[in-house]
């Protein structure tokens, strides 16, 4: 049979039926899946039973798994599950519900920014992979916003003004509007400041998309309060309500998204009391932004 194909909004986010992601692909059904992937940028798989080696073999078809744990690891002693997998859950290491004053809560309340995975590496990430194995009654929700057509829907001027803009990335940027003022050691593990491209286009589809996370801070050749003005004004406008698609987990959904084209953040949920039980595969692009467009990174 082939896979289904079931469109929540008529250009982003669909669900996929019938199929088993622990089998591996046929050509036809893998065809169907890439082809979705880009027109819709997330995707929903309900009702998979996938364990770590599964979850990452079906990521692989996409490209190189990112090592989540090179450079910035918040806790390393927090390795509950396989090399390539991050874990997204609100567990400790013996599955039980973490401590208000755990390292990894710090570390994870960043999620529930706005953001697109992993920007603050020299190489971002080019796929997310999340999978809900255990979720919470209430709250939790994923929230996506589509960047294509909160770039379509720009206005000319603003479009041409950013095309060529390159945007300073890093971590501490993200944590700086959590309002965490000491960084500690984040800045180790070669996670400094990087250069990301403001508008990426598909090279599938050669639709244009702007490239914005939490972790944005300045702006290249850019005055620092006009950049943070116009970096806030962009999240502002991306995330308004028409562009966004609001996941409710059911349990065992698998859902993918490309973080070329959207945002994502996670949704509140009473996390000293539910088990949440989320695993990441992330696929990453191989190349920096920058180096993809052709653009020099000019001096800061
Ligand atoms: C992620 C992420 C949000 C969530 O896994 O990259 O941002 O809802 N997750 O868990
Ligand atoms: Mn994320």
């Amino acid at each position: 049979m082939p896979i289904r194909v079931q469109p929540i909004y008529p250009d982003f986010a669909a669900e996929i039926g019938d199929i088993d992601l622990a089998q591996p692909l046929g050509d036809q059904d893998w065809a169907a899946i890439d082809e979705a992937f880009h027109r819709y940028g997330v995707l929903v798989f309900p009702d998979q039973s996938l364990d770590g080696d599964q979850h990452l073999a079906f990521a692989r078809r996409f490209g190189p798994i990112e090592d989540s744990a090179k450079g910035f690891a918040p806790d390393n002693a927090r390795l509950r599950l396989a090399r390539g997998i991050a874990d997204v859950s609100n567990l400790d290491l013996e599955g039980k519900v973490w401590s208000p004053d755990s390292k990894a809560r710090g570390f994870q309340l960043g999620n529930q920014l706005w953001h697109t995975d992993s920007t603050f590496r020299v190489v971002p990430a080019r796929v997310s992979l999340l999978y809900g194995c255990a979720i919470a009654p209430v709250g939790g929700q994923t929230e996506f916003a589509d960047m294509r057509a909160a770039y379509d829907a720009l206005p000319d001027g603003m479009k041409a003004k950013l095309e060529d803009l390159v945007v300073e990335h890093s971590i501490t940027y993200s944590r700086a509007r959590m309002g965490y003022v000491d960084f500690g050691p984040l800045d180790q593990g070669g996670l400094g400041k990087v250069p990301q491209v403001m508008i990426r286009r598909s090279e599938r589809t050669g639709r244009a998309a702007l490239y914005l996370a939490a972790h944005a801070g300045r702006i290249y050749g850019m005055p620092d309060v006009e950049a943070k003005a116009l970096i806030d004004e962009l999240l502002a406008h991306a995330t308004q309500r028409r562009f966004l698609y609001l996941h409710r987990w059911r349990q065992n959904d698998l859902v993918m998204w490309d973080n070329r084209c959207t945002m994502h953040r996670g949704r509140p949920f009473e996390d000293l009391r539910w088990r949440r039980d989320f695993r990441r595969a992330t696929v990453s692009d191989e190349i920096p932004s920058c180096e993809r467009r052709g653009l020099a990174v000019a001096a800061a």
